[in-house]
């Protein structure tokens, strides 16, 4: 496996494998690489023929009261990880190599941001477009893979391809999940043990909301009254931030015979944790 740091070197790789014929996939991660990432290069391997993973701590994308400088890295790590999944690049730049004091263009999204997650992290998705943007250019993949654990992020991230017309194609990653069905997360070691026992109540509550809408002629909004009520009585020790039903990839609260999300954020006393589910008609 090759690590390249430049952004040049990597253009020139990309370039020589393109013309070659081959197909490039595209894990853009921050690092301190865990199971989610594993899923994502495991789907990788499988449907392109030249893997590259990035690993680069975004700082646009974080707040300033947010924890950049503390976020944790792990280089090594991530690097005999990498190898082992079988990727054949891992990109590895400074923040210089992507940044510059001459960058003159700042993004803005301007949709599907004042929803879940959103809300309490302003300015986050320009950063996240915004380092997407280069490395689409440097990387020039043909599929980029993405979890579905951060589905808002996949809809910016969707939103971007379609708005600057990028010849990339997103590959959704299911989310990876513990045997009880609780979101794999960094975080769930946040959790008391009796929390932990409490949690996959709240994969289960979103499982019965898309019977519940499958079954039944609801409109979004009773859907969501019904299920957010579920789950309220269901947790004891958690509470509900927010649990909504939205059009998917759009982030509206607009009727729909399309896909939906119906997403949560539940508040336990370390930890805030996060999951959804996306409902489609067409699915059995
Ligand atoms: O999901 C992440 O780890 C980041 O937001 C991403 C997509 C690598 C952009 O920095």
């Amino acid at each position: 496996m090759k690590v390249i740091k430049n952004a040049q070197e990597i253009q020139r790789f990309v370039l020589e494998q393109k013309a070659k014929g081959h197909k490039i996939g595209f894990v853009p991660t921050m690092g301190f690489l865990h199971e989610g990432h594993l899923s994502l290069m495991r789907e990788a391997k499988r449907t392109t023929d030249i893997n590259v993973v990035s690993v680069f701590v975004n700082p646009a994308q974080f707040g300033p009261n947010e924890d950049f400088e503390t976020y944790p890295r792990d280089f090594e790590h991530d690097k005999q990880l990498v190898e082992a999944a079988g990727m054949d690049v891992l990109f590895y730049p400074s923040v210089e190599e992507i940044y510059s004091d001459q960058d003159l263009i700042q993004m803005t999204v301007t949709k599907r941001t004042n929803v879940l997650c959103g809300t309490s992290r302003p300015g986050h998705f320009d950063g996240v477009v915004t380092v997407l943007t280069k490395l689409f250019h440097l990387v020039q993949p043909s599929v980029a893979y993405f979890g579905m654990k951060d589905a808002q992020q996949v809809a910016v991230v969707q939103g971007l391809i379609d708005t600057l017309k990028f010849p990339i194609r997103i590959q959704r990653v299911q989310t990876v999940r513990e045997s009880d069905g609780l979101a794999k997360s960094s975080r769930n070691v946040r959790l008391s043990t009796d929390e932990r026992q409490e949690a996959p109540v709240i994969y289960q509550t979103l499982q019965w909301g898309r019977d519940l809408m499958k079954q039944e002629g609801l409109s979004m909004s009773e859907a969501e009254k019904r299920v957010r009520e579920k789950l309220e009585a269901s947790l004891k020790l958690g509470k509900v931030d927010y649990l909504t039903i939205l059009s998917y990839p759009e982030l509206e609260p607009k009727e729909t015979s399309g896909e939906k999300i119906l997403a949560t954020a539940v508040f336990y006393k370390n930890v805030r944790l996060i999951d959804n589910i996306i409902i489609s008609h067409q699915e059995d």
